[in-house]
């Protein structure tokens, strides 16, 4: 790829979780393709196994942050509503840092959308910024939707199922009950992450790790909602490869894979943060097990509340027809021919990445958006089967035999291929997230000569 950015630092600034620090680190690699040299900012507890990934980058520390732990025992958006008030003036401190180091070279921080602290040193500092918006396109126009609600009265409005069915902002098909609050703790706490989120600010564009060929009609809205450029350049996985895992993968199951007979394996993973229930485990265990299906199970340790690996007798059950592991490959496990179908909690990540591999999915989501992508995957791409209400082993059984055997999964696996084909040309030279990195590029570049 050209290089023509020469010299012209780029600070990034991720959300220090898994699935918002691989989208960030993949963008960072795409923008060094470009000839931008890249500043990562990060807390002191939250390293990103970085140097061997990344040897051109440079990674410098916000001292004052809050450690990742507190993501579980706070949950996201008090996680979220800390970080910020404990980062901003550190943050300072840092860009006040980089600027002595290497003089007047920072043409832009780019920020994911919830570390919005960030922008105040950008002000301060007369540095321009560029929110990135790691999770879906339709996800930040809920977020719109959601900062200009009043709390009292959508708690009632929606106990009405005539509200609940309503389609929002005549993007068929989310309705109002699919706004992605459950799970989020308190309406008006998350309400308020969602103000600060769609409050730009000094803000000058907006990332958007999608594509227009999955969400055009959230992208429009958009781009006449925000009332600054949007970029949907992703997805980026497919633009940049390279790997900021925070787990260790095991790699044996790729030699367990290559055992297997093509398309015949159910992958399950719920991704770096989710949680599951004893009781559903066991459920889902026998379900997979009288399928007679081979399947791959990512159970990360701590991911079973109470336990940390299944009883003895279901190990054992499970072990005849599937390989359980703690971290995957994801990437290499989607693209592997034995793998059939992908069971997930439908994070946007794992979404794209399955899609971008042209697999079909079970969509088991926990909360907030990943609900949002569930109902897109089911009925809007109609590449997947979404599981709701309690899970039992009859349910997981025939969701299993549905997708990987039976006619019905074969359609869901050739409109996904079919995506994967749309994805992987908008990518391309030419393609409309292609087009989108270079227009992005051009901006930071001519914004940066005008500075
Ligand atoms: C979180 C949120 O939960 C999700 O809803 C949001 O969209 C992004 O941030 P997470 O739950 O971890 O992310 O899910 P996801 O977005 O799917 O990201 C998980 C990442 O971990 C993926 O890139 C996936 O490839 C990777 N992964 C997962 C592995 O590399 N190995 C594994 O075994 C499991």
């Amino acid at each position: 790829m050209e290089k023509r950015a020469e010299k012209i630092r780029i600070v990034l600034v991720p959300l220090p979780i898994q699935g918002h620090i691989t989208p960030m680190m993949q963008l960072g690699q795409a923008l060094n393709l470009k000839g931008f040299s890249i500043t990562v900012a990060l807390g002191a507890f939250n390293r990103v196994s970085s140097s061997q990934h990344f040897p051109g980058f440079q990674f410098v520390t916000i001292p004052e942050t809050v450690p990742i732990s507190q993501h579980d025992t706070l949950g996201v958006v008090e996680f979220v509503v800390k970080l910020n008030k404990t980062s901003e003036e550190s943050f300072k401190d840092c860009i006040a840092q980089l600027l002595l180091q290497h003089g007047n070279d920072i043409a832009c921080i780019i920020y994911d959308e919830l570390m919005y602290f960030s922008e105040a040193a950008a002000k301060e500092f007369k540095i321009p910024s560029v929110i990135f918006t790691t999770g879906s396109a339709t996800n930040h126009v809920c977020c719109c939707v959601l900062s200009k609600l009043n709390v009292e009265k959508f708690l009632i409005d929606i106990e009405d199922p005539e509200v609940q069915n309503k389609v929002v902002e005549n993007l068929h098909p989310l309705k109002y009950k699919d706004l992605p609050t459950s799970g989020m703790g308190p309406l008006e706490r998350f309400l308020e992450i969602c103000s600060e989120v769609v409050n730009k600010r000094t803000a000058s564009a907006v990332i958007i790790n999608t594509s227009s060929c999955l969400e055009s009609l959230s992208l429009s809205w958009l781009k006449k909602e925000l009332k600054i450029p949007v970029y949907p350049l992703g997805p980026l996985h497919i633009t940049a490869s390279a790997t900021s895992s925070l787990l260790e993968e095991d790699r044996s199951c790729i030699e367990w894979l290559n055992k297997q007979k093509p398309r015949s394996v159910i992958y399950i993973s719920v991704g770096s943060i989710g949680h599951m229930e004893t009781k559903e485990v066991l459920e889902m265990a026998w379900g997979l097990y009288d399928s007679n299906q081979p399947f791959l199970w990512v159970i990360r340790p701590g991911s079973i509340p109470g336990s940390e690996s299944l009883p003895e007798e279901v190990s054992k059950m499970v072990s005849e027809r599937g390989c359980i592991v703690k971290w995957a490959p994801q990437n290499e496990v989607l693209v592997h021919p034995a793998v059939g179908g992908f069971w997930s909690h439908c994070g946007w990540n794992s979404t794209l990445e399955s899609i971008g591999e042209g697999v079909p999915m079970i969509c088991r989501p926990f909360n907030g958006e990943q609900k949002l992508n569930a109902i897109y995957i089911e009925s809007v791409w109609r590449i997947g089967i979404l599981l709701q209400g309690e899970v039992e082993r009859g349910g997981v059984e025939r969701a299993v035999k549905r997708l990987i055997v039976d006619e019905e999964g074969s359609g869901m696996r050739e409109r996904a291929l079919v995506l994967k084909e749309k994805l992987n040309a908008s990518v391309r030279s030419g393609g409309s997230s292609y087009n989108a990195l270079d227009e992005l590029v051009n901006y930071i570049e001519t914004e940066y000569s005008n500075s």
